[in-house]
Parts: structure tokens; C-alpha cells; sequence
């Protein structure tokens, strides 16, 4: 080879390089601006609207062109907005894989954010709503010996689903529905009906009570059984609390429908999270969340419930030590420190590497 075709090989080869290397870098900064994927979202009309307990109602939705839904499995949710700013999580509570119509229970609390009450107040048969998933973050394991399914009040709603699965799946179960009274009890008439009359108890306590009718329930934990629970935080706390070091973390599952407040109050420092994929570098501010800081500087991460309780913003840490915050995340995944829901967590490290 000619000293002139070397030159010209090795010039072409340098230019080579440096075109792939630069479509690596421009291929990696879009990677880190582009969205994190979101349940794509379907419109529903409300079929049917049921009064089924005191303050609680149930709507039953349909595709509103006449498709089939999305397939679903017991302990799945949805998220349905509400308005342009509101957007809610309601667990399915009708017979799981069913396609045609999805059931959702609302309460309207007295302390609700304004979602369950706009439910109440302007959603009628007819209507059409925006929705997306289903998601599950609270399935049913398989072949568990028994499973011990604990509901406070409208945490009914994921259990439902869960018993109507399990008495159809022939496993063995039995229900407990902690409520206050028995107008207050939701799908009363269905739970006291067979199939499922001998396998549910209805608690008709209140929160004083309940320690002492939980504590029978939770004084062992057979080998094999496995507990599902779905309340009101205090509730959940007070299982928690009764179940420590008898039953193995891995046996006992749990669903939040509010953020952990005094964790969400508690002080946060300043720090900075890295995304591995676009190799950026972004302070976060004393005052500002994750999510929030990425949005002001032009980077878009799925979000919905933004209180650290759905899960859509779950996303990978590569390194660094999260703050953990939320509602989401089990014990044994806060451990690892490998995931963090970055509407609500903040940084223990000066530093987090983010997979975004
Ligand atoms: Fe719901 Fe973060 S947006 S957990």
C-alpha cells in the first residue's frame, strides 16, 4: 500500500469513529429525555353506578367502543383521571380476568383529596372517563397453603378481587373485613352469600377493638400461609405491628392507598442525582422532589399519584443510597437500595445515579 492510500484508510477510519461515537452520545442524551412508558390510556363509559354501603359506591366501566379491556388479575389497579391536575388509583374488585366491564369501588372520605368526591358528586351512568392500566403491584402468590386476606374498610376492594380468584381457583381462604358498622360494609350482601359466606368474617369494630381481634388471628404464622392486607395506614401498621417477628417478611403483602405522612413531612437535604443514560448532572434542591427538579429541567418521567403510593414512577438506582419515602416499596426492596419512587424519595448520599 501506497504512504497516500494509508493516509487516506487511517483518515477514513478516524472519521468512522467519530461518527459512531457521536451517534452514541446523541443516542444516549435521547434515551435520557425520553419519557419513561406509561400504561397507554382507553376511554370508559360508566354502565352502572351502585350504591353499596354508606359513603361508597361502585362503577362499573366498559370500553366505550365496545372492545374488550385490558386482561387484569386479582390485586391489579387503575389509575382514572379525574380532572386535568387529578388523577386516582382504584383497585378492580369484580371477577378477575373478566373483560368486559371493570368494577371499582369508591369511598368518599371526609379527608379525601377531591377525587373520590367528584366520583360521587358528577360521575353518572353515561359518562365517559379516561383510564389507564391495569397495573398490579399486589398479586396473589401461587400455591400458598392458605392465604389470610385482612381488609379495613375500603381496602375491601383489592381483597375482593383476591377472594373471588381464590374461591375460583378452589385454593383455601378465609376473609377478614374490619368496618365500622354494618351499613358501612361494602358487598355485604355478596360476601354473606355462598360461595363466600363461610369463608368471610365482617369485624363490626372500631379502631380499639380491632387489636384485640386482630391478635387471634396473627399469633402464628403456619408454615405455607401467606397474608394479604389492604386498610387505612393506622390499620396496616397495627398488622404490622402484631405480625413483627412472627411472620416472615416474604409472607405478608400489603397494599397502601395513602402516603406514609410523617415520612413525606420529614426534613430533606440537598443533593444530586446523575442519569446514567444521558450522563447528566442535576442539583435537587432542599425543597424540590426528583420528579419535580427533572421537570423543570425539560426531562418528562411518568408520574400519577405523586404521593410515592402507585408505583408509576419506580425507577432504577444504580448508585448512591435512597431516602426512602413512600408507600410502594417492601421492606426487602428498601433494603436493596437497587429502586426508588422519585415523586416522593430524596438521597441519604450526596450523589444518586438514576437509570434514566
Ligand atoms: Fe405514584 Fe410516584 S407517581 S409512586
Amino acid at each position: 500500500m501506497t504512504p497516500t492510500l494509508l493516509f487516506q484508510f487511517i483518515g477514513t477510519l478516524a472519521i468512522l469513529v467519530v461518527l459512531v461515537l457521536a451517534w452514541t452520545a446523541v443516542r444516549s442524551w435521547l434515551r435520557g429525555r425520553r419519557p419513561v412508558q406509561a400504561p397507554a390510556p382507553a376511554l370508559v363509559r360508566v354502565r352502572r353506578v351502585v350504591d353499596e354501603a354508606t359513603d361508597i359506591k361502585s362503577f362499573e366501566l366498559v370500553s366505550a367502543d365496545g372492545s374488550a379491556l385490558p386482561a387484569w388479575s386479582a390485586g391489579a389497579h387503575i389509575d382514572v383521571r379525574i380532572d386535568d391536575k387529578t388523577v386516582r388509583q382504584y383497585s378492580l374488585c369484580g371477577a378477575p380476568g373478566t373483560r368486559d366491564a371493570y368494577l371499582i369501588a369508591v369511598k368518599n372520605a371526609p379527608d379525601s383529596r377531591g377525587g373520590s368526591r367528584t366520583m360521587h358528586q358528577s360521575v353518572s351512568v353515561g359518562d365517559t372517563l379516561v383510564i389507564s392500566g391495569p397495573r398490579n403491584h399486589f398479586a396473589l402468590v401461587d400455591g400458598a397453603r392458605h392465604y389470610l386476606l385482612i381488609a379495613g374498610g375500603i381496602g375491601i376492594t383489592p381483597l375482593l378481587a383476591m377472594a373471588r380468584e381464590l374461591q375460583t381457583r378452589g385454593a383455601s381462604y378465609e376473609l377478614h373485613y374490619f368496618v365500622r358498622s354494618s351499613a358501612a360494609t361494602a358487598f355485604r350482601e355478596l360476601l354473606s352469600s355462598e360461595p363466600y359466606a363461610g369463608k368471610v368474617t365482617f369485624h363490626h369494630t372500631g379502631a380499639d377493638r380491632s387489636r384485640e381481634q386482630l391478635r387471634p388471628l396473627l399469633g402464628k404464622c403456619p408454615q405455607g400461609h401467606h397474608l394479604y392486607m389492604c386498610g387505612p395506614r393506622g390499620f396496616t401498621d397495627l398488622i404490622g405491628e402484631l405480625t413483627a417477628g412472627i411472620w416472615p417478611p416474604e409472607a405478608i403483602h400489603v397494599e397502601y392507598f395513602s402516603a406514609d405522612s410523617a415520612a413525606l413531612a420529614a426534613p430533606g437535604q440537598a443533593f444530586e442525582v446523575k442519569l446514567q443514560r444521558s450522563g447528566r448532572t442535576i442539583p435537587v434542591p432542599a425543597g424540590s422532589s426528583i420528579v419535580d427538579t427533572l421537570c423543570a429541567h425539560g426531562i418528562d418521567v411518568a408520574t400519577s399519584c405523586r404521593e410515592g403510593v402507585c408505583g408509576t414512577c419506580l425507577t432504577g438506582v444504580i448508585a448512591g443510597t435512597p431516602d426512602h419515602r413512600d408507600a410502594f416499596l417492601s421492606a426487602k426492596e428498601r433494603t436493596a437500595g437497587d429502586k426508588i419512587m422519585i415523586c416522593v424519595s430524596r438521597a441519604k448520599s450526596e450523589q444518586l445515579v438514576l437509570d434514566l
